[in-house]
């Protein structure tokens, strides 16, 4: 698999940061990724390829002209991370995006970067966002909506800024910003509430568990917190490698990926395979550059529905389409709850495979936030729409694999916001 888009960003982006170079080894070549690399040069980042192996040389002072116009393309991490990074770097700088990207909401991030200390510009809450960065002051922030590119972003206004910043989440979301920084960094201290078992007041002999906090995780940021320079190996895609992984599932064939990101915070699409049916064997568990990887071996079986919500909903923020597409194939229904988010990424995801599942007629309920899909019925090939969205492409590319007649996706291009080679994988799997 290619390496991880959401670590790749994070090194091209905090490269800005470091003092000395950071290498990034298996870095991604997408669409996205790139718009990172450009991104960081513009900041006078010297950004050497060879093959995928990135070489990131910070410039000795960032000189970056005001209101220097960065393009964002498709990329959400890419913009609000450095939002964050710009609003505490006293520079001023323009953030851009496509059409779809210019629709994704902003103020989760404009609204606490202001809080900080930050001027910030916006459309209505959207890109185009003129920022000009100041001395930020040091802060408390409670995350109002589970998102790890809200968490990274308030994370790197701090570490430019150089002010403290403690972050609670109740949602435990994907912690890589956190794992780059114990690695490369300094500053930060990360706690986990656990629940703690307490006597039962109605009954001393018995105990119950509940959590000392009500929120689950803590970040704290020092003030003379920093990034160093150093290596970082970026493990395969887990977000790209479940489109394969769910045509195994579909399939009942067998498929082996190496190298794949096993971050505890990634996998909740391994446990859903389990859960519905597959067999998933993992071997030569390791980590490096903090991050668990291993290999992974699918088989898929008879698959079977299951109501999915809360944080495992979180847990397959970027897998909910591909997740509806295996659902489709199993037996009863498949019930997704709690999965609004995922009406404001690439597309409505939830729209978009809603309409995509009735096409090759599939009974599905689109709900307010989430989806009911009945498997097991009539699946015929039809003309897919992908709405712009990478993710939605992918997901029918793997459906039309097992449908009754040919299919059609209306453009097989998008895949490269995060996969450009996602159709000769593809066929490399194919029997
Ligand atoms: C990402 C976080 C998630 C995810 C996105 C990548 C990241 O977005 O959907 O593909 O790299 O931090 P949210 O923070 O909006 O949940």
């Amino acid at each position: 698999m290619p390496g991880d888009k959401s670590i790749a960003h994070r090194v091209a982006l905090l490269s800005i940061l470091t003092g000395e170079p950071v290498v990034a080894i298996n870095y991604p070549d997408n669409l996205d990724c790139r718009v990172s690399l450009e991104a960081v040069r513009k900041f006078g980042v010297g950004v050497e390829q060879n093959g995928n192996t990135v070489t990131f040389t910070p410039p000795s002072q960032i000189d970056l002209p005001a209101e220097t116009i960065i393009d964002c393309g498709n990329s959400a991490t890419t913009a609000r991370l450095l939002a964050g990074l710009v609003a505490g770097s006293e520079l001023s700088v323009i953030l851009s995006g496509d059409e779809s990207l210019s629709g994704r909401p902003m103020k989760r991030i404009i609204d606490p970067l202001r809080e900080m200390g930050a001027e910030l510009f916006d459309r209505d809450g959207h890109l185009p966002l003129k920022i000009q960065g100041k001395k930020l002051l040091p802060f408390e922030y409670r995350l109002p909506v589970a998102s790890a590119q809200v968490k990274s972003s308030l994370m790197l206004a701090a570490m430019a800024s150089k002010c403290s910043l403690t972050l609670r989440e109740d949602t435990i979301t994907r912690n890589h910003t956190e794992i780059m920084l114990s690695q490369i960094g300094e500053g930060l201290s990360v706690r986990e509430i656990k629940p703690v078992m307490t006597p039962d007041p109605h009954d001393p002999r018995k105990k119950r568990t509940s959590m000392p906090e009500d929120f689950k995780k803590e970040i704290k940021l020092a003030s003379h917190s920093s990034v160093k320079g150093g290596t970082v190996d970026i493990p395969g895609d887990i977000s790209t490698a479940a489109f394969f992984m769910a045509a195994a599932a579909v399939s009942g064939g067998t498929l082996t990926i190496n190298n794949l990101g096993l971050n505890p915070t990634r996998t909740t699409f391994i446990e859903h395979l389990k859960n519905i049916g597959c067999r998933v064997e993992i071997s030569d568990k390791t980590a490096l550059s903090g991050e668990t990887r291993g290999t992974v071996t699918v088989t898929g079986g008879p698959l079977k529905a299951r109501k999915i919500s809360g944080k495992t909903t979180a847990g397959l923020i970027d897998e909910i389409p591909i997740v509806a597409v295996m659902a489709a194939f199993a037996e009863g229904t498949t019930i997704i709850r709690d999965a609004a988010e995922s009406k404001v990424k690439e597309c409505d995801r939830l729209a978009a495979t809603a309409a995509n599942l009735r096409k090759m007629g599939v009974k599905c309920g689109l709900l307010e936030d989430g989806l009911a899909i009945e498997g097991g019925g009539e699946r015929n090939g039809a003309d897919f729409e992908c709405f712009g969205d990478h993710r939605i492409a992918m997901a029918f590319s793997v459906a039309a694999l097992f449908l009754d007649g040919p299919s059609t996706i209306d453009d097989d291009s998008v895949v490269a916001v995060s996969c450009p080679e996602f159709y000769n994988l593809l066929e490399s799997i194919i029997q």
